[in-house]
C-alpha cells in the first residue's frame, strides 16, 4: 500500500506503477484508467493542480466515481473527466482515502480472542469504526466457524487460511470500544457512507455488499470515534479505558498514512501504554515489525500482522487471507 505519495516520483510514474503493481488481479478498470492517465499529459496536468497528497490514484479515481463518473474505457472516461474536472477536483480536495474494510476483523480476531478478557478495544485510524465490531460478525476459518454470542451475523468473513491459525473457540468479550481518527466518518451520515462506497474498487461487488451490511450493524450502536491525530489523542483516550478490561490498541491500514517520523514516534509511544498492541499494516510500515518479512520472501503486497511488535502472520490487505507463521 502506497498511502504517503513518494515526492521523488512523478504523477505519471505513480499512475503507471499503480497499473503495473496494484491493479493486476484487483481491478482491470482501474488498471486501464491508471495506464491511460500515465500516458496523458493533459490529464496529468490537471491532477498536478492538486496538492501532492491529493494526487493519489485511489483518491482521484474514487472522486471520479463519487462525482458520477461512468465505469467505461479510458477513452470514454477522458471526455467525461475533461468536462467534469472541477467537480472531481473539489471532491478530491475535501475527501481522503478512508477505506473501511470490516473483513480485516478476520485477521484481528484470533489475536483479540487470545488476550485476557474482557477487552477495551481502541482502534487508531478507525474511519467509520467498522473494525470496532469484531464480535458482531461471523467467521469461517477453513472448517471452523465462530459466531457472535447472540447468533450468526449477516456478515460472514471467510479468509483463506494457512498455517496454525489459533481459531478462537469463542468470541472475544468487548467491554469498551472507541476509535481515534483525523476525520471520523459517521455511519448515519449518508454522504459519508456514499464516499466509503466510492472508495471500493468497481469490480469488488462483494466488498460493496459487505460494506453496506457492516454499516447497518454499526448503525444499531454507532461507535465513539474521537477526532484527533493519533500522536496527540492516543494517550488520553487510552486512559479512559476501564481498568478492569485489557486495553488493546489496534491499527489496520492506517500507519501508512502517517509521515515517517510520526510512524516512528507512534511505535515508540504505544509500548509505553498499558495493555497490548495489534498492528495490521503493509510490510515495512510499522517500525520494528519486519524481521520475518526479510527472511520469508513473502508476497510484498501482503500485510504484516503483529502482536506487541512481533510478527505472527501475513494477511491480505483487505482481510481476504491469513497465513499464520507462529
Ligand atoms: C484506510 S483507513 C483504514 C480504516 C480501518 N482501520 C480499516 O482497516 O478498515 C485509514 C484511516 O486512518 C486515518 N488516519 C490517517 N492518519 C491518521 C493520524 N495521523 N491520526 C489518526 N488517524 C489517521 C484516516 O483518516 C483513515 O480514516
Amino acid at each position: 500500500m502506497k498511502a504517503v505519495a513518494d515526492p521523488g516520483s512523478s504523477t505519471a510514474e505513480r499512475y503507471r506503477d499503480f497499473a503495473e503493481v496494484e491493479a493486476p488481479g484487483q481491478s482491470m478498470v482501474y488498471g486501464e484508467w491508471a495506464l491511460g492517465v500515465a500516458g496523458d499529459p493533459r490529464i496529468i496536468e490537471l491532477i498536478d493542480e492538486l496538492p501532492l497528497a491529493k494526487r493519489q490514484v485511489n483518491l482521484v479515481f474514487a472522486a471520479i466515481r463519487a462525482a458520477g463518473g461512468p465505469v467505461v474505457s479510458y477513452d470514454e472516461l477522458r471526455q467525461w473527466l475533461l468536462a467534469q474536472w472541477p467537480t472531481v477536483r473539489s471532491i478530491a480536495l475535501t475527501r481522503s482515502t478512508q477505506t473501511n474494510e470490516a473483513a480485516r476483523c478476520a485477521v484481528l480476531l484470533p489475536l483479540l480472542a487470545g488476550l485476557p478478557q474482557p477487552l477495551a478495544l481502541l482502534e487508531v485510524g478507525a474511519s467509520a469504526g467498522l473494525c470496532l465490531f469484531p464480535d458482531r460478525y461471523s467467521y469461517r476459518y477453513g472448517d471452523q466457524e465462530v459466531h457472535p454470542t447472540e447468533g450468526p451475523s449477516a456478515i460472514v468473513l471467510v479468509p483463506r487460511v494457512s498455517g496454525p491459525v489459533p481459531v478462537p473457540h469463542r468470541m472475544p468479550s468487548i467491554a469498551w470500544r472507541a476509535g481515534l481518527d483525523l476525520n471520523p466518518l459517521d455511519v448515519n451520515n449518508v454522504d459519508e457512507m456514499q464516499w466509503l462506497e466510492a472508495l471500493v474498487w468497481p469490480e469488488h461487488q462483494e466488498r460493496r455488499r459487505r460494506l453496506r451490511a457492516a454499516v447497518a450493524i454499526a448503525q444499531q450502536d454507532p461507535p465513539r470515534i474521537v477526532r484527533s491525530d493519533a500522536l496527540v489523542g492516543l494517550e488520553s483516550l487510552a486512559a479512559q479505558a476501564p481498568a478492569d478490561a485489557t486495553l488493546v490498541i489496534v491499527h489496520s491500514a492506517a500507519l501508512a498514512y502517517f509521515p515517517q517520523d510520526d510512524r516512528t514516534a507512534f511505535a515508540a509511544l504505544v509500548p509505553t501504554l498499558p495493555g497490548h498492541w495489534i498492528s495490521n499494516e503493509g510490510q515495512g510500515v510499522t517500525p520494528g515489525v519486519g524481521d520475518r518479512v526479510v527472511a520469508s520472501g513473502a508476497d510484498p503486497a501482503l500485510f504484516a500482522v503483529a502482536l506487541d511488535g512481533h510478527q505472527v502472520a501475513f494477511a491480505g490487505g483487505h482481510g481476504q487471507s491469513l497465513d499464520w507463521i507462529g
